[in-house]
């Protein structure tokens, strides 16, 4: 009897330490969600021998294993909703689940506010069957507006904005969130969410445009509008799109007065926890990140393909549930563009030592 207890122990504990080594899935349509990874790499806020809150100076996910997906053949996301695609759209995004779970990742992270917005319940529903939690961005970057103090308004209540993808806008995830939580909170002043849809940003960001900046602050200068038009101050923005912490800097010189939010660290804070309370937390030393995309698949019709070789927006958005066609394939993101990469390790610098392999 007692051989049998310390065998069965002997198998749970080489169970737990096998689970706890693999890696955390992280996803986005494109390099978006990287930014979300910045913050997984970095981020020290709790203590990482007795899990209290408070920084140690090591990360908190120290050795930890990371594989990024970025659903760059499919995406932008947030252009799915209007032309009515929502649904394929959502197969999509559990097929982004679906790669990360067959790589056996022991924690999924939506870094994508339209996959959140549009997928979260389904990724929820198809991890669980893996025994898997998956944590989404748009929780996350609401808790983290309503805790500032700029953001309550004269009545006691909020005033929040929100640039976010069409689509994410679109999905009113966001307002619905906002409403949710305060009511949560027992909030009776006015709670007031001003939204901006912003076209075209992501895919600026993700092509590494300078335009990318100027797309930014003229949508932030429409949403401004809204909420000067209903004479309300507004000084908390939340950045409801992973793409658009990379131009901050820009959005940050427009208006030094508004905290920008950027949900990302909300979003690590949550994973960590819930690794924690499974006791997931990697025992490893070094950390690794693999990074995977989709690329249109190479026996594709050649009319399915623009100039740069990427999927024409008829094609993306032209498909419908029912659509039984494989368009794209996976591959390993081995070499990162040299425009891309000047721009990733400008403002991820952890995510491009990591890139680079200087993960000692
Ligand atoms: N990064 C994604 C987000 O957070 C969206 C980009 C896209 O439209 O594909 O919403």
């Amino acid at each position: 009897m007692k051989k049998l207890i310390i065998a069965v122990s002997f198998v749970i504990s080489f169970y737990s330490y096998a689970k706890s080594s693999s890696p955390i899935g992280v996803f986005d349509s494109g390099i978006g969600g990287m930014t979300v990874l910045e913050k997984m790499l970095t981020i020290d806020n709790f203590d990482n021998v007795t899990f209290e809150r408070k920084s140690d100076g090591r990360p908190d996910f120290e050795g930890e294993s990371f594989i990024y997906f970025g659903d760059q053949a499919n995406m932008p996301y947030g252009d799915y909703a209007a032309h009515g695609k929502s649904e394929y759209l959502k197969r999509l995004i559990v097929a982004d689940a679906e790669f990360l779970l067959s790589k056996e990742a022991k924690s999924l992270v939506i870094a994508c506010n339209t996959a959140t917005a549009w997928g979260l319940t389904l990724v929820r529903e198809r991890s669980a069957k893996d025994d898997v939690e998956t944590t989404g961005v748009i929780e996350a970057g609401v808790r983290s507006a309503l805790t500032e103090p700029t953001a309550v308004n004269a009545s006691g209540g909020f005033t929040i904005g929100v640039m976010a993808t069409p689509g994410t806008i679109a999905s009113s995830a966001y307002e619905r969130t906002v409403k949710e939580q305060t009511k949560k909170m027992g909030v009776t002043g006015k709670v007031l969410v001003f939204s901006q849809g912003c076209a075209g940003l992501a895919d600026a960001v993700e092509a590494g445009l300078v335009d990318a900046e100027k797309i930014a602050v003229e949508n932030f200068r429409a949403l401004k509008a809204k909420a000067d038009a209903a004479k309300e101050p507004l000084r908390v923005v939340i950045l409801g799109c992973t793409h658009y912490p990379f131009v901050l800097d820009a959005l940050q010189n427009e208006a030094p007065n508004v905290k920008f939010v950027d949900p990302s660290l909300a979003t690590a804070e949550e994973c960590y926890l819930s690794l924690k309370n499974k006791g997931l937390l990697s025992k490893n030393k070094k950390s690794s990140l693999k990074v995977f995309i989709s690329v249109p698949r190479k026996d594709l019709d050649k009319k399915f393909l623009d100039e740069n070789g990427s999927l024409t927006r008829e094609c993306k958005y032209g498909r419908d549930i029912n659509d039984k066609t494989l368009w794209t394939e996976v591959k390993p993101y081995t070499s990162v563009d040299a425009a891309k990469n000047n721009f990733i390790s400008r403002a991820l610098p952890a995510v491009s030592k990591m890139l680079k392999g200087e993960n000692k």
